[in-house]
């Protein structure tokens, strides 16, 4: 067995404090906690647009080029299900840009959206009455859309854990993924780059992003 780095820092951070978000808007809605709601959405759509340029920049595993599926590896992935698919397989990965764009939609609209009673999203502003009625409509169907794919996605996950005995919830966490090198064959192992140099570009995409947030939606 052999120890290889899947997930890099970033990808794993963002993981972790994007569930933090959705569960947070999730029950700061059931609580009636629209401020508090409000930050757990704007954290959502920060981290949202950092993992999509994520896709495009970041170490190999969370390239979309690497786990995008084709039709043909969707074919091929429900006739014999590998287990040796490093990184998300081609379902997994369906969902994951399902993910993305659901709370996409969900976040940026709550930008436009407006309580009629003490909370006015900061965008609502510059929308007409019925574009602003039509914003809240779109968050209100959205989130059951939220709802359905974060439920899948735990369900999957609990699945492949337990019944599957395929662990993918370590390497979420600590980074590395176990492969067996006399099943997975040498040339078709990958690994993500994980050092300081890739962690800092993070860190400074990250930090721009917050900043443009602040400047351009919160003003
Ligand atoms: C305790 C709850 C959760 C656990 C244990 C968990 C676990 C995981 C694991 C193990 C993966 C990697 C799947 C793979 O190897 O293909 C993953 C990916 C992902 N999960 Fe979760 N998850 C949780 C909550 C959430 C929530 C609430 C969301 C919000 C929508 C979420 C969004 C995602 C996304 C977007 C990815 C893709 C990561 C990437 O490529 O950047 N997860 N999750
Ligand atoms: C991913 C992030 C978000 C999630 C998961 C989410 C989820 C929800 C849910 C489940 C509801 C209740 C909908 C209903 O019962 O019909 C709601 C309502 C609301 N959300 Fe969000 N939301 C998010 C982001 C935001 C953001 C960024 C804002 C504003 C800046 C916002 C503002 C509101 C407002 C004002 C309502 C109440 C609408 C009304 O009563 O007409 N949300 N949200």
């Amino acid at each position: 067995m052999e120890k290889i780095r899947l997930w890099d820092l970033p990808t794993r951070l963002f993981h972790w404090f994007f569930a933090a978000a959705i569960l947070g808007a999730i029950i700061t809605d059931l609580l009636d906690q629209i401020t508090w709601h409000s930050y757990c959405g704007y954290t959502a759509l920060v981290l949202v647009v950092f993992r999509i340029i994520w896709g495009f920049i970041g170490p190999h595993h969370a390239r979309f080029s690497s786990f995008v599926p084709s039709l043909s590896n969707l074919k091929a992935f429900f006739k014999d299900q590998r287990e040796s698919v490093l990184g998300h397989n081609p379902l997994g990965a369906l969902s994951v840009i399902a993910m993305l764009l659901i709370v996409l939609v969900q976040a940026s609209s709550g930008l436009f959206t407006d309580d009629e009673i003490s909370f006015q999203g900061p965008l609502s502003k510059f929308l007409s009455e019925d574009m602003v009625k039509f914003m809240n409509q779109i968050h209100g169907a959205n989130h059951l859309l939220v709802y359905g794919i974060v439920a899948l996605h735990l369900i999957a996950i609990f699945y492949y854990q337990k019944i599957k005995k395929n662990n993918l919830i370590g390497p979420m966490v600590y980074g590395d993924k176990e492969i067996d090198l006399k099943k997975q064959p040498v040339d078709q192992i990958k690994v993500s780059k994980d050092d300081v140099k890739i962690r800092v570009l993070a860190g400074v995409l990250l930090m721009l992003l917050i900043v443009l947030f602040k400047y351009v939606v919160l003003t």
